[in-house]
């Protein structure tokens, strides 16, 4: 889809790019802010941003909307991007439609 998006000026927006909060204790990601002093949600949003995606993420706690704009201070390497690319579990961990078989009626 982002390669749709690149061939047609279209920037591309994560759909809830926290999964609701659902994958901030997900090992991988646990490990990686663990290894970069980071938080969870920082590193899945500092995932979305090296990816190309524009973020909106919700938060209706001050110290997590402050801690969610502290993402552009550091980064991750390429083995932290393929890890979390590898959490992709298809249908079962989704929360909105898969963007591969999304139908246009
Ligand atoms: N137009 C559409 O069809 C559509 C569809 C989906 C989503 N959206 C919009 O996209 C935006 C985000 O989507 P979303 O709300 O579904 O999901 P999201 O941003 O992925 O996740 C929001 C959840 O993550 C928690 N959270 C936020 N920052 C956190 C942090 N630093 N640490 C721990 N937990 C954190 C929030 O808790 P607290 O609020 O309790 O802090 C909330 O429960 C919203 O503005 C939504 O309206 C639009």
């Amino acid at each position: 889809m982002r390669r749709f998006h690149e061939q047609h000026g279209i920037l591309t927006e994560a759909w809830s790019p926290l999964g609701q909060g659902a994958i901030l204790d997900e090992p991988t990601i646990l490990r990686i802010a663990e290894e970069l002093g980071r938080t969870a949600a920082q590193v899945v949003l500092r995932w979305h941003v090296q990816l190309g995606n524009i973020v909106i993420p919700k938060s209706v706690t001050p110290a997590r909307i402050e801690e969610n704009f502290r993402i552009f201070d550091f980064e991750l390497d390429e083995e932290h991007m393929r890890a979390i690319e590898g959490l992709d579990a298809g249908d079962g961990g989704r929360i909105g439609p898969d963007p591969v078989t999304f139908a246009v009626v």
